[in-house]
């Protein structure tokens, strides 16, 4: 018996085995759902090889969370494989790390702050609602965040793509309560993802969490990160939206 038995599940977001969603999409298989992955682009090439590594060969989907006719058309792709989503997995974030990330925050260019918050917080409502058509009461959307209630060294733009993201996910609750739909974020610690390691100074923020968090922290173990997803998509947080679970060591409790 797993906690996602019989779920039907979407996990958005997955390039590589190090991705985040990848360690979901794993996690939900042992827990007994049918998943479903999906990413973008020239990255779909390595996702569709990625896949093949997972316990069971998920359908791959393409969707691009900013392209108004793949979101659109998700319902029929998704319909291909299964009758409808218990749950959807949000694990996207784009920032130009050239002009947005590593100590350029008062520089950095409109057009590409607001790619970063389309890509990376405006994408969970529309992912949300793309997916609707296909979620009854009781389904769980759940997002990634990188804790958006204060500044850090290097994240810059990203890290008010985060507090926007946030901020999203509180009203996506709001709004999606009266179908019973849930939505929340896990708060991860820093992961040694392909998204992380583009970040320039990323290392200032390992170190950090090296000394501070109280129950260690290991940035290569997605693990821990995908099994809190997972119980936001089970049965086991029935009453829990707009919430945001942190899975850092305990980084975010401790003041030095
Ligand atoms: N790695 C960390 O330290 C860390 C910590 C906290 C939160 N997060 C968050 O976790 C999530 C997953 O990131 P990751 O670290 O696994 O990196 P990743 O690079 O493996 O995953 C990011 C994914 O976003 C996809 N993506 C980008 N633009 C897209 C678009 N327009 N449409 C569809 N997909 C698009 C990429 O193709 C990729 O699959 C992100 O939201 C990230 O901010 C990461």
């Amino acid at each position: 018996m797993g906690i996602l038995d019989g779920k039907r599940i979407l996990v958005a977001g997955v390039t590589m085995d190090s991705s985040i969603g990848f360690a979901v999409a794993k996690v939900a298989q042992e827990q007994g759902a049918t998943v479903l992955i999906s990413n973008f682009g020239r990255a779909l090439g390595i996702t569709k090889r990625i896949a093949k590594r997972l316990p069971v060969e998920p359908p791959v989907l393409e969707l691009d969370v900013t392209d108004e006719e793949h979101l659109a058309r998700l319902p029929e792709l998704v319909t291909e494989h299964v009758d409808g989503l218990d749950g959807v997995v949000h694990s996207i974030a784009y920032g130009n790390p050239e002009t947005l990330l590593g100590g350029k925050f008062l520089d950095g260019p409109w057009n590409d702050v607001a790619q970063a918050v389309q890509v990376s917080a405006y994408s969970l409502k529309s992912l949300a609602m793309a997916a609707k058509p296909l979620m009854g009461s009781g389904s769980s959307v759940v997002g990634m965040t990188f804790d958006a209630t204060v500044a850090w060294p290097a994240y810059d733009w990203m890290g008010v793509a985060k507090a926007s993201l946030e901020s999203t996910s509180r009203y996506l609750a709001r709004d999606l309560g009266a179908d019973g739909i849930r939505c929340n974020l896990v708060s991860a610690g820093p992961l040694r993802t392909l998204a992380a390691k583009a970040i320039p100074g990323f290392g200032d923020l390992e170190e950090m969490w090296g000394t501070r968090a109280p129950l260690g922290w290991d940035n290569t173990d997605q693990d821990p990160t995908a099994r809190a997803v997972c119980a936001l998509l089970s049965d086991f947080f029935p009453a829990t939206t707009g919430e945001i679970v942190h899975v850092d060591g305990g980084f975010h409790a401790m003041g030095a």
